[in-house]
């Protein structure tokens, strides 16, 4: 028998939705209704015009070869032209943009590239897995940066750790609007720690994934926006979720053109891009469909306002996020206790609800558990009559 200590994938803990969609399943199987709000993957189709943009392109033999790495030119002109319209921040689409086959491709895969053993990375804590195993795959060691709702103490955490004579950071991570907590930030935020990073030579990634899913008049800020970023910043964009697709596999990373080139060069190594009618098709996204961005997030909006109405109704205290598609529920003081692994669980088997448990996104979110608001109103109200019997 070979050697079977495979210790990369070994010392990753198992993928938390894939814990979470088993329970799921299980109950599913026992013939239980499971109201699902464990994963953040949009249940909604993709915008008609975008998917027969797809329909048109796919029946020219000429894009069912190899596409390109990079991006189609077009494309990462389509990301400049966003980032103009949206934030006034002109990229260069050569040097300042590679498309990725998703976000989550591209985190892990610039964390290669930039990062191997003997780095320090500071990562937001609690997150979406890849910031911090996107790390921990390339061999860097993670220092989590507790944020849970406190933007001031984040900062003095990292100022604190920036400031230590030994281990000195390389690159932070950061994510906002954040999963899972929520929480976001303002212009005034990211020009302190751009210039804290700028100061002390250190890389910032920042993920932008839920960009355009903000309510209430509130506007995420691109850390672009902030003058010098360039210098130390790169931000990933990602249509996975402003315009409901998920398994088409397309976003990007744009910003400082050193990072970009080291993404651009390893991932010249490991793949042909995405399939090329999805590129065409994104690039009708970008350039079309802000109207459907809207109504997409109006539905999430909806969504968030019949959900936190019902989970106060019945004495679960939870404040309304101003963006992201996600919940963030402090679990009440009653199952405190037990941790969030066996909250859900309970919600699973006595509420019929599936959520995420906060320890999934790292031990500082185990006081917590996420939904996700992919199910409708009419089911979410048929959740909270569930999640009233247990509490
Ligand atoms: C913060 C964040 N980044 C990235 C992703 C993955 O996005 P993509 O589909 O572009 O890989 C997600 C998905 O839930 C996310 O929440």
């Amino acid at each position: 028998m070979p050697d079977q200590s495979f210790k990369k994938a070994s010392t990753l803990p198992p993928y938390i939705f894939g814990e979470i969609n088993s329970l799921k399943q299980k109950a599913r199987h026992a013939g239980e209704d499971i109201i699902d709000f464990g994963m953040g993957n949009p249940d909604r189709e993709t915008p008609k015009p975008i998917v027969e943009k797809l329909i048109e392109t796919v029946q020219n033999p000429a894009t069912h070869r190899y596409s390109q790495s990079i991006g189609l030119p077009k494309l990462r002109l389509a990301m400049s032209d966003w980032y103009l319209r949206k934030y006034n921040v002109s990229l260069d689409h050569e040097n300042e943009i590679v498309t990725c086959m998703g976000s989550k491709e591209g985190i892990a895969h610039l964390c290669m590239a930039t990062l191997s053993e003997g780095d320090n990375v500071l990562v937001q804590s609690p997150t979406y897995p890849v910031h911090t195993y996107g790390v921990v795959i390339a061999g860097a060691t993670v220092e989590p940066v507790t944020l849970i709702d406190d933007l001031e103490s984040f900062l003095d955490q990292i100022k604190e750790k920036i400031s230590r004579k030994k281990g000195k950071p390389k690159m932070l991570i950061i994510n906002f609007p954040s999963n899972p907590t929520t929480i976001t930030c303002n212009k005034a935020f990211f020009e302190e720690l751009v210039n804290i990073c700028k100061k002390n030579d250190i890389w910032i990634i920042h993920d932008l994934a839920y960009a355009d899913i903000a309510f209430d008049g509130y506007k995420a800020p691109s850390i672009l926006e902030i003058e010098g970023a360039k210098d130390i910043a790169v931000e990933f964009y990602t249509l996975s979720k402003s315009y409901n697709m998920p398994g088409w596999r397309v976003g990007f990373c744009s910003g400082n053109k050193h990072l970009v080139a080291a993404l651009t060069k390893i991932k010249s190594y490991l793949d042909y891009g995405t399939f090329t009618p999805i590129q065409v098709a994104a690039i009708k996204a970008l350039n079309e469909c802000d109207d459907e961005v809207s109504k997409i997030c109006n539905l999430y909006k909806e969504r968030r306002d019949e959900l936190c109405k019902g989970l106060n109704r019945i004495g679960w205290n939870i404040e309304s996020p101003n963006a992201t598609m996600f919940l963030w529920a402090k679990i009440p003081e009653k199952f405190q206790k037990i941790g969030s692994l066996e909250f859900s669980k309970l919600l699973i088997s006595e509420a019929k609800v599936a959520v995420s448990p906060g320890s999934g996104f790292g031990m500082d979110g185990d006081g917590y558990v996420r939904f996700s608001l992919i199910e409708n109103e009419y089911r979410i109200r048929q959740a909270i009559r569930g999640i009233k019997k247990v509490l």
